[in-house]
């Protein structure tokens, strides 16, 4: 598909007001997205895990105005008016704008609320972008004769997208893949799409439990960190091996080997941020705990021979992730060996999750 794919022809309904509200979850990556081109079109495909427990729920209001010059909207983070949140909402629909031709004819009220607290350090634009363009894709469908489920789901990731890249992987579960890669029928630069293949039962209900490390603002945002792959020395090798490693890993999800498993996953961890120590300039996203964390990850594994590894996002907290039989000791070993080492003992216990869905009230 191209992008003129995602632009409607003229709209055969009309809708005055209403409202529509969308849950929708967080998501990990395995192979993790890290640089890109014009419009969060990546340089190299990735494929993440969704969430369930980590959501943002969006209620979008809608009603029809006179005058259609220019957007008119007002937001709304957990019944607080959020004025700052508003020009990057404003980007977000001058950029969708070709694609929902509509937007300048309503005002919108966006109220949204996310499930995890706000100074966690979880990025909150995976799952409240998607659940947005979720909403407004709602709109649109009732502005249409006939949209099936297919094209809604590949809209709406391609308008998360420009949103936030890694958001249109949140739209769909439970593994998602974004970006071209010449095994996987169907994968696109343009949007996510779910994983098309064979998944061993290895992987059903698998566990993330994220450890939070450090709660505050993310120190390098997205934009400023997926720019250091510019010019990067080892930009075009990592890209290589990005392809390569989703290669791997499509063998591993069909096999269910759980310690290759681990190996991709932590690589790609640790892969990502050491793209950040050797970027100009450079950063090191870790604190001492998030070492201290993956050290004792890896002495409780040689030690037990459970299958739990980690990954990290662009930041200091630790996602630790296993197979759901596994749960017990591994919470027992995180109550007594890791919590002492995140902020005010406090971690979220998730899992792989099936998508998005619409709140009918
Ligand atoms: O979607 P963005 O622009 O916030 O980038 C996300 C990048 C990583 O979380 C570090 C990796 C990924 O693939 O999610």
């Amino acid at each position: 598909m191209t992008e003129q794919q995602f632009i409607p022809n003229l709209y055969t309904k009309t809708v005055e007001t209403g409202k529509i509200t969308w849950e929708s979850p967080s998501n990990i990556a395995l192979v993790k997205y890290w640089g890109k081109k014009n419009d969060q079109i990546p340089e190299n495909p990735s494929i993440s895990f969704t969430l369930t427990d980590c959501k943002t729920i969006t209620t979008l209001y809608y009603s029809k105005k006179e005058n259609n010059d220019e957007f008119s909207f007002e937001v709304f983070l957990d019944n607080e008016k959020k004025g700052d949140f508003k020009p990057k909402i404003e980007t977000f629909f001058k950029r969708i704008e070709v694609y929902l031709p509509f937007l300048k004819e309503y005002h919108f009220k966006i109220e949204t609320t996310n499930t995890f607290p706000h100074s966690s350090g979880i990025a909150s634009s995976a799952s409240g972008m998607s659940a947005l363009a979720l909403c407004l894709m709602s709109l649109e469908k009732q502005l249409i004769d006939n949209m099936d489920e297919n094209y809604f789901n590949k809209k709406a990731s391609f308008l998360a997208r420009l949103g936030s890249g890694s958001a249109c992987r949140s739209v769909e579960g439970d593994l998602v893949v974004w970006g071209k890669h010449e095994n996987i029928e169907g994968s696109s630069d343009l949007f996510g799409i779910k994983y098309p293949y064979k998944v061993h039962g290895n992987f059903r209900n698998y566990q993330d439990t994220i450890l939070l490390v450090d709660k505050g603002e993310k120190q390098v945002s997205s934009t400023v960190g997926h720019n250091l792959m510019h010019n990067h020395p080892f930009a075009e090798e990592r890209f290589k091996q990005a392809q390569q490693n989703l290669s791997t890993l499509m063998g591993i999800i069909e096999s269910g080997d759980l310690n290759s498993f681990i190996e991709i996953v932590e690589s790609e961890a640790l892969t990502l941020h050491a793209m950040m120590m050797t970027s100009m300039p450079y950063f090191i996203l870790m604190k001492p705990n998030t070492l201290e964390i993956i050290n004792k990850i890896w002495a409780f594994r040689k030690e037990t021979g459970l299958h739990v590894g980690f990954t990290l996002d662009a930041g200091a907290n630790v996602h630790m992730l296993y197979p759901e039989k596994e749960m017990k000791p591994i919470l027992e070993f995180i109550n007594n060996e890791l919590v002492a080492y995140i902020e005010n003992a406090h971690y979220i216990v998730d899992k792989i999750g099936l998508g998005a869905s619409q709140i009918i009230i």
